[in-house]
């Protein structure tokens, strides 16, 4: 079951409410961003807020490991980067091993389609049953030449020395990975580089990219660039991450009496469909003192509890909340009706199959949970607690911590070690507001 030798436990004791406020880690896609575009920028860039999880450090490792002089992160998430230029990067020693993150695999696949050696990316268990395909085919119609398993999962090997084309891709899948993908692999390529997405995906990298100087067009769904420009270093200060809030806007809006502040969030709007979906469920949040921060939005979040309602979840917010529907899930196991969600297919290829993992958490613990091809149809009630395997999936286990407010007996999730990956200190902060939470290894 465990993906590691030793067996990470939460254990968690039912009841409590949460209070008080809370500034959760930097933004995970921002913070692997800021490592790529400044370590690929002329100049110096300065990060604050940076998530030091273990997916945004193996990003970071690989840039060091091409050669590019980074400090930090320090204890408070400062990190300095010596960008090299698009063209200044070294061969690595040895493989790139970029763990559990599939961010890092698929933007550093468009990346290295445009250096001049050749790259090795290998990763976890999790990783390396991940499909790439949806990268390594739009990159190789530009030219790219990219090795991988006979069924499209990593390792993969990126060939250098290529010349590559610019494209249009009309993206299958709305994956801001995908087209992250393609547009990094357009820096490098010869003339126009085009996507258009099927609905839209969080847009850190044109904004980010924006930042650094280096044009982007977007027009709707068509976002464009133009190959052989420059990245000119710049400072980022990374929001926490809205995906990392979530837990606690669901754990605060089920445990009665919860009153709870979160601070410095990041709203980007193809980032918010948690607060919609919430508040379509009847959720009582208050976006307070909105502000811009390097050209990302950014508020606190008061959360108080009240009675959910389940409901169905418009498809058109699936992409905008894509990494919150393991807490979305609790939060409709405590909700008043059932909620039904269609047009998530895309939960089955995350760090674990998230459909059918939640749907076997949340019977597990008794709730009456039915996975579907694309979605799940959760009918609320009798949520007693009981042992749950997070198969290695950080939100997964991070959700199940959250259910243990209003669960009516403890919750025992195994399998825990990653939520190092997204939110360090994820224990510490949630016992610090109330859920009532240690760790123990089995
Ligand atoms: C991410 C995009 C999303 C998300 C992932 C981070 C990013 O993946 O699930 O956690 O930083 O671009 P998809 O774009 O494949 O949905």
């Amino acid at each position: 079951m465990s993906h590691s030798s030793t067996n990470l436990q939460f254990i968690v004791q039912p009841g409590g409410s949460l209070h008080g406020n809370v500034r959760v880690p930097g933004d995970k896609s921002i913070s692997h961003r800021s490592i790529m575009l400044g370590s690929l920028a002329e100049g110096t860039t300065h990060v604050s807020g940076f998530l030091q999880g273990e997916d945004c450090l193996c990003t970071l490792k690989a840039f060091r490991s091409m050669g590019v002089d980074i400090d930090g992160p320090t204890d408070d998430g400062k990190v300095t980067i010596q960008g090299v230029g698009l063209h200044g990067l070294k061969t690595p020693v040895g493989d790139l091993d970029m763990g559990n993150s599939g961010t890092s695999m698929r933007l550093m696949s468009g990346l290295m389609s445009g250096q001049a050696f050749d790259v090795r990316m290998t990763g976890d268990a999790s990783l390396s049953k991940r499909p790439m395909k949806r990268v390594t085919v739009p990159l190789a119609s530009m030219g790219a030449a990219i090795d991988a398993t006979e069924t499209g999962t990593p390792p993969l090997l990126v060939h250098g020395g290529r010349k590559l084309q610019g494209i249009h891709y009309d993206m299958p899948v709305a994956s801001a990975q995908v087209k992250s993908s393609v547009l990094l692999a357009g820096l490098y390529a010869e003339g126009t580089t085009s996507v258009t997405e099927p609905a839209p995906t969080r847009d850190h990298t044109e904004r980010m990219l924006r930042g650094f100087g280096y044009a982007v067009k977007t027009d709707g769904n068509h976002i464009s660039l133009q190959g052989g420009g420059k990245l000119i270093a710049t400072d980022i200060d990374v929001p926490a991450d809205i995906s990392s809030a979530a837990f606690f806007m669901v754990g605060a809006s089920i445990a009665q009496g919860s009153d709870l502040l979160l601070e410095h969030v990041g709203i980007n709007p193809t980032r918010t469909g948690i607060i919609d979906i919430l508040k379509l469920m009847g959720a009582n949040l208050d976006i307070l003192n909105e502000r811009e921060v390097g050209g990302e939005p950014v508020a606190d979040i008061r959360v108080r509890s009240t009675q959910l309602k389940g409901i169905q979840i418009p498809e058109a917010l699936v992409p905008l909340a894509i990494d919150e529907f393991p807490a979305l899930f609790v939060a409709a196991a405590f909700a008043e009706g059932q909620t039904v969600l269609t047009g998530a297919e895309e939960l089955r290829v995350k760090e674990s199959d998230r459909i059918q993992v939640m749907a076997d958490g949340l019977l597990a613990c008794g709730v009456d949970a039915q996975p579907t091809p694309d979605g799940i149809i959760i009918n609320p009630g009798n949520f007693t607690g009981g042992t749950v395997d997070s198969h290695g999936d950080h939100r997964i286990a991070m959700s199940f911590a959250m259910a243990a407010l209003c669960a009516k007996a403890p919750i025992t999730i195994n399998d825990c070690a990653n939520v190092n990956t997204s939110f360090p200190g994820f224990v510490e902060l949630a016992a610090r507001v109330g859920v009532r939470v240690v760790t123990a290894s089995a």
